[in-house]
């Protein structure tokens, strides 16, 4: 089985996805994280992310394991990530990766922005999840805190809105909903509510 979950930035799609990859025993891949390896790659090499050929060079030739996921999450990265995943050589380079990994046995769980439109368009059940950005703001700023890394709410506003505005309006891939997904409002929902809210829909449509 394969659950194709997007969306946009702390919409809580990939706390969504772990859970439902444990609930029905399948692989989980956060997508985001292959953009943001790329993109924490540039910024460590001292590049800068809009350099089209310094971002596919690093993309072809990554280690995709070797930042921890805090690493991943640091401040800046989303929105380098962001700019990176606008470049087509570079997504080509992730369709492979991320299609190679929904195939293999037992099936998948794959959140990010492309996957029921473009990743993986057979998948068996789509969801698209969504909140309000205010409400997304508030989550990523809490985690922050709890990371210990300093900027303000609206900081982290105004670097979700930019991101929804670039993921939504780039030429390639950009972030919608298939027409055959599910949409899961998440900004009045905990993540148990959320979380049983997809159960409902995937156990209704398999
Ligand atoms: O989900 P995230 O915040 O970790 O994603 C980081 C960036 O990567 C996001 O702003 C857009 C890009 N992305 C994408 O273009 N396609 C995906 N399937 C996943 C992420």
């Amino acid at each position: 089985m394969i659950i194709a979950i997007d969306g946009p930035a702390a919409s809580g799609k990939g706390t969504l996805a772990r859970l439902l990859a444990r609930h029905y025993g399948l692989k989980h891949l956060d997508t985001g994280s292959l953009y943001r390896a790329v993109a924490l790659a540039i910024l460590n090499a001292g590049g800068d992310p809009a350099d089209q050929a310094c971002a596919l060079k690093i993309a072809r030739q990554m280690d995709f394991n070797q930042f921890s996921d805090d690493e991943l999450r640091g401040a800046g990265v989303g929105e380098a990530a962001s700019v990176v995943a606008a470049m087509p050589e570079v997504r080509a380079i992730m369709l492979k990766r991320q299609r190679a990994f929904a195939a293999e046995p037992p099936g998948a769980v794959l959140d990010g922005r492309d996957i029921g439109t473009i990743v993986c368009p057979d998948a068996d059940v789509k969801l698209f999840v969504t909140a309000l950005a205010g409400v997304r703001a508030g989550r990523r700023f809490e985690e922050a805190v709890l990371r210990g890394q300093d900027g303000s709410y609206e900081e982290v506003l105004r670097d979700i809105e930019r991101r929804d505005e670039r993921d939504t309006n780039r030429a390639i891939a950009p972030l919608k909903p298939a027409a055959d997904a599910h949409l899961l409002d998440t900004s009045e929902l905990d993540i148990e509510t959320a979380f049983q809210a997809a159960v409902r829909v995937i156990d209704g449509s398999t």
